[in-house]
């Protein structure tokens, strides 16, 4: 409940204790309520900021006995690598359960390792306009979208993550998109592309083409599921494109950019009549 909410409550009583008691009003003590914070939003995470989405890491969803929230959970007490010596609050991901779009970036700045936010920083607001693109994209973490990263934990000096760091924290990933389920995968930079598809090509030569996500990052930690198994659950069309910091440090890149979030909104459209009758004319 809103703090205003608990006011116009309060008001309300004092009214009706007034009409009960003569029907003149007497005076009051000023209302200050606090609004009520859902820790269960942020499970295990920093206290969100004001303008926080209230739709996050869509708690109710699950496959079979796992859930986002089982998966924030854990992330919140890892150790499975050296990381979570020097983090803050990890950072799980959030957005809206059942997604049309899953973005997948790197790894938390600074700004995601104090809030326990994904993509709250410069780049996190460029990803946001990116997103929606004055409606034209109409994609946002608020109404149709899922944001995560690789890694879950900041690594000192936004250094780029170590091999055994994604490894170990990729599993993670695995679950919450095997839960989410999501239409579309779009994968931001060279760390994000080359882990999800497995691959050594770099972000340049793959950026603007779909690729079947099939999990094949998870043959690299056997044991865990057969091809077979994986390509009955992940079969997800995952368009790499440049990662947010890269347009930043480089103007020029968001012209290949828009090229290719035209490309997600043409496949978006093509898959779901909702959003192609929602989004605004090119
Ligand atoms: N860069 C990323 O890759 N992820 C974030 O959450 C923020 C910046």
């Amino acid at each position: 409940m809103t703090g205003n909410d608990k006011a116009g409550l309060a008001y309300f009583l004092d009214m009706a204790g007034d009409y009960l008691c003569g029907g003149f009003r007497r005076p009051h003590e000023e209302y200050a309520f606090q609004d009520d914070i859902d820790q269960t939003i942020f499970p295990g995470n920093a206290v969100p900021r004001a303008e926080a989405p209230n739709k996050v890491p869509g708690d109710s969803l699950d496959s079979g006995t796992d859930s986002l929230k089982t998966i924030a959970a854990e992330v919140a007490s890892c150790t499975r690598c050296g990381l979570c010596k020097t983090r803050t609050n990890t950072v799980p991901g959030e957005g809206i359960p059942a997604p049309l779009v899953m973005v997948i970036g790197e790894g938390p700045g600074a700004d995601e390792d104090t809030t326990g936010r994904p993509f709250v920083g410069r780049a996190g607001q460029l990803l946001d306009r990116m997103l929606d693109s004055k409606g034209k994209i109409g994609l946002s973490r608020d109404t149709n979208c899922y944001i995560a990263n690789i890694i879950k934990c900041r690594p000192p000096g936004n250094r780029s993550p170590q091999t055994d760091e994604i490894s170990a924290c990729v599993p993670f990933l695995v679950r919450q998109i095997k839960i989410i389920k999501p239409k579309i995968i779009l994968a931001l930079g060279n760390t994000a592309v080359k882990t999800l598809l497995d691959s050594s090509e770099g972000i340049t030569r793959l950026r603007g083409i779909f690729t079947l996500f099939r999990g094949t990052l998870l043959m690299r930690t056997p044991g865990l599921q057969t091809q077979e198994e994986m390509d009955d659950e992940f079969n997800i069309p995952l368009l790499p494109t440049f990662h947010p910091s890269a347009l930043l440090r480089d103007e020029s890149l968001k012209v290949p950019v828009w090229e290719d979030l035209k490309i997600l909104r043409t496949k978006l459209c093509e898959l779901d009549g909702e959003y192609a009758a929602g989004v605004a004319l090119l």
